[in-house]
C-alpha cells in the first residue's frame, strides 16, 4: 500500500532561503561580503526559529566560539516536528554578491534523523567530482580524470570534446584543469560557487557535465544533499592545506584516505534542500526590487519523490516589515 502523502519541509524552507537571498541581495556589488553575509545569516535565522522542527545545525557558520548564530550545534525551529538535521549555506557566494557577480545563492539543506555528515572540524577543503543522473555510479575520485571523462562521455552519448567540466577558478585547481585539456575537454571556470557548480551537472537544461576540483568542505555536504534529490552523485575527500591540517585530521581520528560517497555526505533517505537566488546568473534569477515589492526565484527539492519545483514569490515589502522584523533595509 503506498504510504500516506507527508508534508514536504521544503516548501516551509523556501521561506527560510527567500528571507536570505532578500537580505543579502540588498547588498549586491556594496563591496562588503561580511554585511551580506550577517544580513543572510540574520534573515535565515529569524525564519528557521519559526519552523516546527526539531533542528540541530552540523554545517553553520563555524564554531559556536566564532560564529554567534547558525553555529555548527545550534538548535534551530520551535522543538516540535520532525528531528533533523540542518546544514545552512546563508551566501554561497559573498564575493560574488559584493561585486555583484552572478551565481550567488541562499541554500539549505534538511534531513531526517542523522541525515548529515558533521562539518569536518578546520578542515575546509575537499577534493570532489559530482555528476549528474546519467553518469551517477561510473566515476571514481581517485581515477585519472580521463577514465572519468571517458565513463561520463559515453554514458551521456557524448565525446569527450563535447564535455563541460566547471571547476573553481583556483591556483591549487590547476592541475585538473591541464589533466582536462590534455584529453580534449572543455571547461568552465568559475570564480566561486560551487554548490550551483555541482548542481549544474544534473540540471537538464544545464550545459554542465561534471564538477571537478578542490572547494569548500560544507559546500560538499550541501551540494551532496541536492545531488541526491536530483539522482546525481558527489564523492569528496579531505584536502588538508598543510602538515598542521594533516595532523588536526589524524588527532581527531578522520581518514584522509576515505572517499566519502552521497550517501556518506547524506545518511537519510529523507532529506529536502531549498535555493533562492541572490544576484542571478543560468540558474535562479537575482532578486528583484520593484519598488513597494521583491521578487525571489527558488527551488526545492525532495529526496523521497524526486520533486523538483521552482518558486517565483511576490513580497509586498510594506506588509513583510510589519510582521517581520528581518534585515531589509
Ligand atoms: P563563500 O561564499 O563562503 O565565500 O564561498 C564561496 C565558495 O566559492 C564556495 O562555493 C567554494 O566551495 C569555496 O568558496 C571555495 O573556497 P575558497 O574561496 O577559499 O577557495
Amino acid at each position: 500500500m503506498a504510504e500516506p502523502v507527508e508534508r514536504n519541509l521544503g516548501l516551509d524552507l523556501v521561506r527560510v532561503t527567500e528571507t536570505a537571498a532578500m537580505a543579502a541581495a540588498r547588498w549586491m556589488g556594496r563591496g562588503d561580503k561580511e554585511a551580506a553575509d550577517q544580513a543572510a545569516v540574520d534573515g535565515m535565522r529569524a525564519h528557521l526559529s519559526t519552523l516546527d522542527i526539531d533542528g540541530v545545525v552540523v554545517i553553520g557558520e563555524g564554531e559556536k566560539d566564532q560564529a554567534p548564530m547558525l553555529y555548527n550545534g545550534e538548535r534551530v525551529g520551535t522543538g516540535r516536528g520532525l528531528q533533523v538535521e540542518v546544514a545552512v549555506d546563508p551566501v554561497d557566494g559573498t564575493t560574488l554578491t559584493a561585486k555583484g557577480e552572478p551565481g550567488a545563492l541562499a541554500v539549505i539543506a534538511v534531513a531526517e534523523g542523522r541525515g548529515l555528515m558533521y562539518a569536518p572540524g578546520r578542515l575546509v577543503y575537499m577534493d570532489k567530482i559530482a555528476v549528474g543522473p546519467e553518469a551517477a555510479g561510473l566515476v571514481e575520485l581517485d581515477a585519472p580524470v580521463e577514465h572519468n571523462l571517458k565513463r561520463v562521455a559515453k554514458a551521456k552519448g557524448k565525446d569527450i570534446s563535447d564535455l563541460q567540466v566547471i571547476i573553481l577558478d583556483r591556483p591549487r585547481n590547476q592541475i585538473y584543469i591541464e589533466a582536462v585539456r590534455r584529453c580534449g575537454g572543455r571547461i568552465r571556470q568559475i570564480r566561486d560557487g560551487d554548490v550551483q557548480g555541482a548542481i549544474s551537472t544534473a540540471r537538464e537544461e544545464s550545459t554542465i557535465d561534471v564538477l571537478l576540483g578542490i572547494g569548500g568542505s560544507p559546500e560538499a555536504v550541501i551540494a551532496a544533499a541536492a545531488l541526491k534529490c536530483m539522482g546525481g552523485e558527489l564523492q569528496g575527500k579531505l584536502w588538508p592545506r598543510d602538515d598542521a591540517e594533516r595532523n588536526y585530521a589524524i588527532d581527531d581520528g578522520l581518514d584522509l584516505e576515505q572517499i566519502l560517497t552521497t550517501n556518506d555526505f547524506v545518511g537519510s533517505n529523507n532529506v529536502f534542500f531549498a535555493a533562492t537566488g541572490v544576484t542571478g546568473g543560468e540558474y535562479l534569477r537575482a532578486v528583484d526590487f520593484l519598488g513597494d515589492r521583491v521578487v525571489t526565484h527558488s527551488v526545492i527539492m525532495r529526496s523521497k519523490t524526486g520533486s523538483i519545483r521552482y518558486m517565483d514569490a511576490h513580497h509586498d515589502l510594506e506588509r513583510l516589515r510589519t510582521i517581520s522584523s528581518v534585515v531589509l533595509d
